[in-house]
């Protein structure tokens, strides 16, 4: 299944919401350090996950070290900034997905590394800014999933 990136988040809910969403359809979770809040922070904990939950999630130090276990991977970078909408994708199961943190989004440096036809964005109102990351991450890892026929769920 697929991977998700979590670079440098900063709301200890919505990374429990994203643990959860993960371990709900099988996506390995990765965070990339510095990380706004400790892994055993109560609202974490509050957002009711099992041990199996946390058991999945791998953290780097730097991007660097991230890109480098990913390298061989296709990466997308998934941004308001995004060029190419979401749901224009062929998906494969072996797709990696970088967001960004929730004050900052993704440095423009990191983002533009990245080809822009990797550069996907969800579709919004002109007026508004972003959605929430956990919705973020809902919306793309269910259009992934759904264009594999939900392979493995039920
Ligand atoms: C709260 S948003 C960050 C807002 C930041 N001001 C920005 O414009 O990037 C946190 C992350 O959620 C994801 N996100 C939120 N809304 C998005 C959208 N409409 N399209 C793609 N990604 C989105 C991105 O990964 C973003 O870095």
């Amino acid at each position: 299944m697929f991977d998700v990136i979590l670079y440098q988040p900063e709301i200890p809910p919505n990374t429990g919401n994203i643990i959860r969403l993960c371990a709900n359809t099988g996506v390995r979770l990765h965070l990339v350090k510095p990380i706004g809040f400790s892994m055993d922070d109560k609202q974490l904990v509050r957002a009711g996950l099992d041990y199996h939950e946390f058991a999945t999630i791998s953290t780097y130090n730097d991007w660097a070290e991230c890109a480098e276990c990913f390298k061989d991977r296709r990466l997308f970078a998934v941004s308001t900034r995004g060029t190419r909408r979401y749901d224009q994708v062929d998906y494969t199961k072996d797709n990696v997905f970088l967001f960004g943190p929730e004050t900052r989004g993704l440095p423009s440096t990191l983002l533009e590394s990245f080809p822009v036809e990797r550069r996907i964005r969800v579709p919004m109102r002109p007026e508004s800014r972003s959605l929430n990351l956990s919705n973020a991450v809902a919306v793309i890892v269910y259009e992934a999933w759904r264009q594999l026929g939900f392979e493995n769920g039920q």
